[in-house]
């Protein structure tokens, strides 16, 4: 992160990249790079564990389940965008996936929930750095049922829930203080009382029509091998037979 004063920045970053250019008006990070893994361990289409990506996606999340220095493995990019093409992306939590999709939870009438409304495709992006891996995925986004909002909802503490209550996400509010005392007044009324799910809270699903594994290498050479949905009669000698209707390629770095 970089502060307007470069203080924070300061804290956080390697000596190498602080005896930059620290007090110009640019912070120069041209010479910030770091090594990746050796071409003896590049990810090949051999190495893939299944020739379906919600596998292979799930054997790459096990092991960044395996990596304490990852501390939250579910987060992702979720990026979204206005129906005439005005991107917006922010971080939330995946909260399950399967072969029908990618789960996350939010707020309809938040910027995000407005955008899917009207423009209803996503794409969402992992970064896993000590492993240096990428996941890019993209589709069609659905929202779940309100069973399955509900159900996941009245799932999380009853603090996150009221929290939910509470945030009328992406509104603009006139200080925190409105916050606590909103949060304040929830806590008291539903002291006894199991929190409603509120009826602008929902989950969705991106069902993947791509799915992209990116693996990063010292040499630079990264490996990206991308799954997407076969079309009818696809006759490129690059492009291989995956499983559950998808194929798979190869893409330069
Ligand atoms: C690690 C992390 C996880 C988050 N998880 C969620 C989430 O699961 N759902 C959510 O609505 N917001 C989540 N947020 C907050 C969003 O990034 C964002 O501030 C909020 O959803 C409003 O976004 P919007 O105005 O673009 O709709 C998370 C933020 C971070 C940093």
């Amino acid at each position: 992160m970089i502060t307007c004063r470069g203080l924070l920045w300061f804290a956080c970053v390697s000596p190498a990249a602080r005896a930059l250019t620290v007090g110009s008006d640019i912070m120069d990070l041209s010479s910030m790079r770091k090594t990746y893994r050796s071409d003896h361990e590049a990810f090949e289409e051999s190495h893939l564990v299944s020739l379906n990506p919600i596998t292979q996606f799930s054997a790459w999340f096990e092991e960044v389940l395996q990596c304490p220095s990852i501390a939250e493995p579910n987060a992702m990019c979720l990026a979204t965008a206005t129906r005439d093409g005005k991107p917006s992306a922010r971080m939330v939590l995946l909260k399950g996936f399967g072969v029908d999709g990618f789960r996350f939870y939010t707020n309809q009438e938040s910027r995000k929930g407005k955008e899917l409304e009207t423009n209803p495709v996503a794409s969402l992006l992992f970064f896993w750095e000590p492993l240096n891996r990428q996941v890019r995925i993209e589709g069609p986004v659905e929202r779940l049922s309100a069973q399955e909002s509900d159900t996941y909802f009245h799932t999380r503490p009853k603090s996150s829930q009221i929290g939910a209550a509470v945030s009328k996400q992406s509104q603009v509010i006139p200080d925190r203080e409105y916050l606590r005392q909103k949060n304040a007044e929830l806590e008291e009324m539903y002291k006894d009382k199991e929190v409603p799910r509120p009826p602008e809270w929902w989950g969705y699903i991106v069902r993947p029509s791509m799915i992209e594994f990116w693996q990063g290498q010292t040499n630079r050479l990264h490996d990206r091998i991308v799954f997407r949905q076969a079309k009818e009669d696809e006759t490129s000698p690059y492009t291989h037979q995956g499983e559950g209707g998808w194929v798979y390629e190869r893409l330069a770095p």
